[in-house]
């Protein structure tokens, strides 16, 4: 039986999502053949699809950093799974398929009652969100934070995520994604007309406790002044890649030079880097604790994962292309 899949060949634009086709892979011991029922498009599938991402194989490669899907067949040794049973996994690459193989252990069980797009977009944005507050920045009602790319995938799941522990918020988006910032209740900045810094102190007065910064490079400079005394700067991502000025200064690791720099400075506030995939590979059962807890607050409806649209498989390219113009907020 043959089954399809996206394939990078060569690094690129959205043209070098291609779909070929290729034998079923057989589960090996301790993993399990999963049909994809879907896999998230999210900015992340963008820069390793560019080449701009750390520590992933070589082409020819499938993309996918996340997928939910349904347990087809079990190999030898695995009983801690059913066929049938609806499960969720972060893949980092391979999602853009129609079938894929994982360690059983990769996998977390979707409770009942639960829309299978709404659970895949937990994986990446929510988890990545959800640790950021509560497991790096430890965050407590009242807290102040900023939040850059708040209309995006990550910046969207930190507003929700805020809202449940009653955190100050302000998000930096561009000016027609304002009114969604605000629908999540928040106070949306202007960050192409607007000096952020200047912003945050006029609204606050002193500043805020966290900045949640995926834009990096020099960026992060005046994220770490909108800190109050105590203050926390978490980068997690390099928008600024793909700034053509940006990227090649990125890939010399000047990001985190910068970072190393701030975090070397006595002056009561602090800097970090998370990566959700060397997190979890930190903190296994964080993750799975994390997912399980974000999949439970779906189905009791206290998240809402804005889902911009639905594409087939064969349309990855065409998802590319939506997403880095900016037509979607989220993956
Ligand atoms: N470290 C991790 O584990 C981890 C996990 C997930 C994602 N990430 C990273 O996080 C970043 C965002 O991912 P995503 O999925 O949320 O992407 P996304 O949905 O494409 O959102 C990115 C947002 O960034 C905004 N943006 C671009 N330049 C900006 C600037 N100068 N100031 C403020 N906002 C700006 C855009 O806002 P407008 O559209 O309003 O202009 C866009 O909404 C990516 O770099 C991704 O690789 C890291």
């Amino acid at each position: 039986m043959s089954y399809k899949r996206i394939l990078i060949t060569l690094h690129g634009g959205p043209e070098v999502l291609q779909l070929f086709e290729d034998e079923l892979p057989e589960p090996k011991v301790g993993e399990v053949r999963v049909r994809i029922l879907a896999s998230g498009v999210a900015f992340t599938d963008v820069l390793i699809r560019e080449g701009l991402y750390l520590g992933i194989p070589k082409p020819p490669f499938s993309p996918g950093y996340e997928i939910v899907g349904i347990v087809d067949k079990l190999g030898l040794g695995v009983c801690t799974l059913e066929p049938g049973q609806r499960v969720v996994a972060l893949t980092i690459v391979g999602g853009y398929s129609e079938f894929l193989c994982l360690p059983a252990a990769e996998l977390v069980p979707v409770p009942a009652g639960v829309d299978a797009l709404e659970a895949v977009n937990l994986v990446l944005q929510y988890v990545t969100a959800y640790q950021l507050l509560y497991r790096i920045a430890k965050v407590k009602p009242g807290d102040r934070i900023l939040i850059h790319g708040a209309a995006g995938g990550v910046g969207t799941a930190l507003l929700e995520s805020g809202k449940l522990a009653d955190l100050e918020m302000y998000g930096t988006a561009s000016k027609p994604k304002h009114e969604l910032v605000s629908s999540l209740g928040r106070v949306p900045i202007d960050y192409k007309h607007e000096d952020f810094v200047q912003q945050i102190y006029s609204l606050t007065g002193d500043g805020v406790d966290v900045v949640c910064d995926a834009i990096g490079g020099s960026h992060l400079l005046n994220s770490y002044k909108t800190l109050r005394n105590k203050g926390l700067l978490i980068n997690y991502g390099f928008c600024c890649a793909l700034n053509p000025k940006w990227s090649r200064i990125f890939q010399r690791g000047a990001n985190f030079i910068l970072l190393s720099l701030l975090q070397l400075l006595l002056d009561g506030k602090k800097a970090s880097f998370y990566n959700i995939a060397g997190f979890k590979k930190q903190h296994p059962d964080w993750f799975r604790e994390d997912v399980t807890k974000l999949l439970n607050l779906l189905v009791h409806k206290q998240i809402k994962p804005i889902i911009a649209d639905r594409l087939p498989l064969a349309k990855a390219a065409h998802a590319h292309k939506l997403l880095a113009r900016s037509a979607v907020s989220n993956g």
